[in-house]
């Protein structure tokens, strides 16, 4: 095993029981070392390298363009190695995209990954299945859909080739510097693992933490009547979280993976039984095998629990994350417990004295994250009743996104009908949500009703209306959305209706089903295979121009070798950095008391606006932030001062006992309440003006005028990467050094020659590359690596920062978020003559870059219409949070976003196309802009009409049309925008670029550092 790292970067790894051979991916950032003891831990690292030789997955990622920042890349490397090391067969598609449901990219997208992936499904890749094809080693193209060699994917690289559709790769099943096969150099099960007995552990950890691993039902109980308050741990997928970001700590870790009685799956004639440790993973392979071997009436709630399973986190947290966890979690949002109760499963609990109780799932859960056991008890067991004839269960789940995402709100629902001479009546039902309330909560009262009534629409409408009552949420109730989530528990039981009248129907049980429009309320998610085609034109010269190179450091990306900031090695005398943070989003600043933190482990001190050698006034444009809060903070998360110790752990720990007492002040939290009370950064009214809009209204020239708003919400940039630097000083204290995960390192350096009052000739800063940035490490990287140069040139010893994600997150700002207030006026035939416009965006508690990227939205207001009459006025709004900061498109998008709102209406209020009300207003040559620029050369109409025939719109359209007719419930859309984007800040010395002109040679600089701006 070659394990280098075990942070973020390596995220996924896979480890496999020795006496199974199990291959699981999992999240290296959850697993505790101990959790592995006795398996074999495979990383990225492990599986192939640069020097040698890649793994074929590698290979397949690395010539596919499948990495851009590569900060993701060896997480969908480890994903993919589980799945086919896993597998007896090649994958299928699905199971590829399903096994990297878990796995997040943000820069390259997931197209490239997928296309470098998918030659590993169906193929006759055999590398895994151990029968190796004459074919594959003859090089010929093997077709990914078939599995047969055929020419549909094979490569030219003819000197001139138009119209190249996306590439097929072939999968690697050869060195091809040696040209030894890869599956005689795939990793074995480590031998001595093979000869090694479980042993039940005894370790002892960081701080006296204690873990234990016993292997018997007996050794659990008697370490639990031994300690109290001992932790009970199998996934660790929720404690993790806990100890991680809720600073909990648990002194005693009881592992109960290895104990057989918690990992019971068996059958019996009244249903099933379901240990407590049970992986997720593994009761989902039973049920599935359940489904098949039992008759349909038995398994409705297996069934409705494996569908909830499907959308139930990513595989890397369902490998290990087990039944019990969930259910002794108490969440309000588990996605399970609403179905155990749902469907009349009986929980066993048994006591440290052995004495075993049921306790009915209904009655386990007793309020926020509490449930019905004792302090002496843990749960044993999980009993599922197979259904009866007549009984049907169903599951539900709304989130933001349907893979891997914690619910909006969930649902279990029951039914058990009597089926009497025709008629069908309620006997029994059971209501459940989630989402709603602090525990997952029954609707007695519709239950109640239900019982005993007729299976027909005056049930439906009579529940729905006594839903009503059953789910009450307050306006303020925690998780918002409240109206939302009220119309989401009605829906979820008219489809639950839906659901058994169409079976019933079908079953030959209710003469009257669903008519064909009904039954979209009731189709199941099915989301297609993901299929990308990028067309292209190559036209190769020599040997370079041309041809879509490999990424440089893609094969260190693939293998994990790639470094970044944080891998950067530390020497010896190196401190490490914790930022204390404000808590209120405006107040002053009362006391700071370090005693606690002063007896904490490891810490060496607090730093803060009275350590800095130099100026405090920090800012990109204008110097209007402070490095620490001296008297007033302006928004939660403000960095006051910064604690050092010894590991980063121990700086972690000091930082949360540092006491900060605040005097609150009234903040301004939102861009109306600035606009109300104007709350303006000083000189950032901005206003373009083009014919007279106000002449334009009174003329009478415009038919139609109406008036609208559009907020434009934020976006946390979330690169993948974690902003991180070490800092340390040269000469004494003469120069200071550092490397920062920025892009923007003369900023950075800026920053610490300012704060520490050195010439910019005495700092250097460097960055390799990032992982990911998006403009979120522009400027908002330079303060958290100024604050670190602070203590690193008072003690004159190296500091490493690296912020954890929740943490990056709340400091760093986000995309702006805008208002536009605007006016239009137009023609019955919907050509637009004059729109008068404000905009506001909200920048934040400091300048940064906000009169830029609002300069910017002003620009693009217009997106690519002609509009002979415009005003469009600006302002920066001041707030209470974060300062936001550039973001990929730096305002073009919220102009563009908020100038396709006012066509949207127009088109409604004309009873029109969108697209008809575009064409018609289109920019062409010649035509003057709002500030000034006259078109040369646009493409505008010539590239629509292209893109229109090229995708078929027009019947597109006509096919949607077609489906809305015909499914009431579900409905599909289809739109055509164009943009327009102008390059070049009006920040002038944001403008660089840099072109050498030699005789024949151009050579071109640019400053690609993996931040994401695509620079390709
Ligand atoms: C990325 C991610 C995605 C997630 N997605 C979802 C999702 O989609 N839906 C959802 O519902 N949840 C989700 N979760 C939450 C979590 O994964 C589940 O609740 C999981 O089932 C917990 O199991 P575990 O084995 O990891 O629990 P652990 O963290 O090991 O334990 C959780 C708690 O249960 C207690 N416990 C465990 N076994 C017993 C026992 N036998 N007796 C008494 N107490 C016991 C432990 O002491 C601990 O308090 C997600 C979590 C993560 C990190
Ligand atoms: S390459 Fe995937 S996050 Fe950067």
């Amino acid at each position: 095993m070659k394990h280098r790292n075990f942070h973020l970067l390596d995220c996924k790894l896979i480890f496999s029981y020795y006496d199974l051979y199990r291959h699981y991916a999992i999240n290296a950032c959850l697993a505790p070392l101990y959790s592995v003891e006795g398996m074999h831990v495979i990383t990225v690292e492990g599986i192939g390298d640069s020097g040698r030789s890649l793994h074929p997955i590698q290979e397949s990622l690395s010539q596919a363009h499948g990495s851009q920042c590569g900060f993701c890349t060896p997480g969908f490397v480890m994903s993919m190695y589980a799945l086919l090391r896993s597998c007896n067969e090649p994958p299928s598609e699905e199971k590829i995209e399903e096994c990297l449901a878990g796995n997040l990219c943000r820069c390259t997208g997931y197209r490239p990954i997928l296309d470098a992936f998918r030659v590993f499904a169906k193929t006759d890749d055999l590398i895994y299945t151990k029968t190796m094809s004459e074919n594959n080693l003859s090089g010929d193209f093997i077709c990914p859909s078939t599995g047969k060699p055929c020419d549909c994917g094979k490569g030219t690289t003819n000197s001139t080739e138009t119209s190249t559709r996306g590439k097929q790769y072939n999968p690697f099943l050869y060195n091809k510097i040696d040209g030894s096969l890869y599956s005689e150099r795939e990793l074995i099960f480590p031998p001595e693992l093979l000869l090694k007995k479980v042993m039940s552990l005894s370790l002892h950890g960081f701080e006296g933490i204690k873990w234990y691993r016993p292997l018997r039902l007996q050794q659990v109980l008697d370490l639990k009547s031994l300690y109290r308050d001992a932790k009970l741990v199998i996934g660790n997928t929720e404690v993790g979280i806990e100890t991680k970001f809720k600073n909990l700590q648990y002194k005693v870790l009881i592992s109960v993976t290895h104990v057989p009685e918690l990992n019971i799956l068996s059958l019996n004639e009244k249903g099933l039984e379901i240990g407590a440790s049970v992986r997720l993973i593994e009761l989902q392979k039973f049920l599935r095998k359940v489904i098949t071997d039992y008759p349909d009436d038995k398994t409705s709630s297996c069934k409705a629990i494996l569908e909830q399973l499907k959308w139930f986190a990513g595989n890397q947290i369902k490998n290990v994350a087990s039944v019990g966890g969930n259910i002794c979690t108490a969440s309000p949002i588990s996605d399970l417990n609403p179905l155990w109760m749902a469907a009349g499963a009986i929980f066993q609990v048994i006591s440290c004295k052995g004495n075993v109780r049921t306790i009915p799932a209904k009655d386990f859960f007793l309020s926020y994250r509490k449930v019905n056991l004792t302090y002496d008890e843990i749960l044993l067991s999980i009993f599922l009743p197979w259904t009866r004839h007549f009984e049907f269960v169903k599951e539900f789940k709304q989130a933001h996104r349907r893979e891997d995402d914690i619910a909006l709100v969930n649902a279990g629902m029951r039914v058990f009908l009597k089926h009497d001479h025709g008629t069908l009546e309620v006997l029994d039902a059971s209501i459940v949500y989630g989402g709603i309330a602090p525990v997952s909560l029954t609707a007695t009262m519709t239950e109640n009703y239900l019982i005993g009534k007729k299976w027909d629409d005056i049930l439906l409408q009579g529940a729905l209306k006594i839903l009503q009552e059953d789910i009450v949420l307050t306006e303020n109730a925690p998780g918002g959305m409240v109206e939302f989530r009220k119309s989401l528990s009605s829906s979820f039981f008219f489809k639950f209706f839906s659901f058994v009248t169409n079976e019933l129907n079908h079953k030959g049980f209710l003469i009257e089903g669903l008519n064909a429009t009904g039954l979209s309320a009731i189709q199941p998610n099915y989301r297609p295979l993901t299929r990308g085609i990028q067309c292209y034109e190559l036209t190769r010269h020599g040997t370079s121009v041309g041809l879509p190179a490999m990424h440089l450091s893609s094969k260190l990306q693939v293998t994990g070798e790639a470094e970044y900031a944080d891998d950067v090695p530390t020497p010896p005398n190196t401190l490490h950095a914790a930022l204390i943070l404000s808590r209120k989003p405006h107040a002053r600043i009362l006391s700071i008391d370090d005693s606690l933190a002063k007896s904490s482990p490891g810490f060496i001190g607090l730093f803060g606006h009275r350590d800095v050698p130099g100026s405090n006034k920090i800012g990109p444009i204008i110097h209007d932030e402070e490095l620490f809060a001296s008297e007033i903070v302006t928004c939660v998360g403000q960095v006051i001062g910064i604690v050092v110790a010894d590991t980063h752990d121990n700086a972690k720990i000091a930082s949360n006992k540092i006491v900060v007492e605040y005097e609150e002040l009234p903040a301004i939290l939102s861009i109306r309440e600035a606009v109300k009370s104007c709350n303006f950064f000083p000189n950032t009214g901005r206003c373009l003006t083009k014919g007279d809009v106000e002449l334009c209204f009174k003329s009478g020239a415009c038919d139609k005028v109406i008036d609208g708003e559009v907020q434009v919400g934020g976006q946390e940039h979330f690169y993948l990467e974690p902003n991180s630097s070490l800092v340390w000083t040269v000469d004494g204290g003469n120069e200071i050094h550092m490397v920062s995960s920025t892009q923007a390192p003369q900023k950075t350096q800026d920053y610490v020659a300012r704060v520490l009052g050195l010439p910019l000739a005495k700092v250097v800063c460097k960055t390799k590359r990032i992982g990911g940035g998006f403009g979120g490490k522009e400027t908002r990287s330079a303060f958290i690596t100024a604050a670190a140069s602070v203590p690193s040139y008072v003690l004159r010893r190296p500091i490493k920062i690296t912020l954890d994600r929740d943490v990056d997150m709340m400091i760093t700002g986000q995309r702006h978020s805008f208002l536009g207030k605007y006016k239009v006026g137009f023609t019955n035939a919907g050509e637009v003559l004059a729109i008068d416009l404000q905009l506001y965006n909200n920048a934040g508690n400091s300048l940064d870059l906000s009169a830029a990227v609002l300069e910017r939205a002003m620009f693009h207001s217009d997106n690519v219409y002609n509009i002979p009459n415009m005003r469009i006025t600006g302002d920066v709004c001041y707030t209470n949070f974060p300062s936001n900061t550039a973001f990929r498109g730096f305002g073009g998008p919220q102009g563009m976003l908020i100038a396709e709102n006012w066509i949207q209406r127009i088109a409604m209020e004309l009873q029109k196309s969108p697209e008809e009300i575009r064409e018609l207003n289109f920019q062409n040559d010649g035509c003057m802009l709002h500030y000034g620029q006259v078109l040369q050369s646009s493409t505008v109409s010539q590239l629509w009409d292209q893109l229109k025939q090229s995708c078929s719109f027009v019947r597109t359209r006509e096919n949607v049309n077609m489906f809305n007719l015909h499914n009431r419930w579900r409905k599909r859309g289809v739109a055509m925008v164009p943009t327009k984007f102008g390059i070049s800040f009006t920040t002038k010395f944001m403008n660089q670029v840099m072109d050498f002109l030699f005789s024949f040679q151009i050579i071109i600089c640019s400053f690609p550092c993996e931040s994401n701006l695509c620079i390709k």
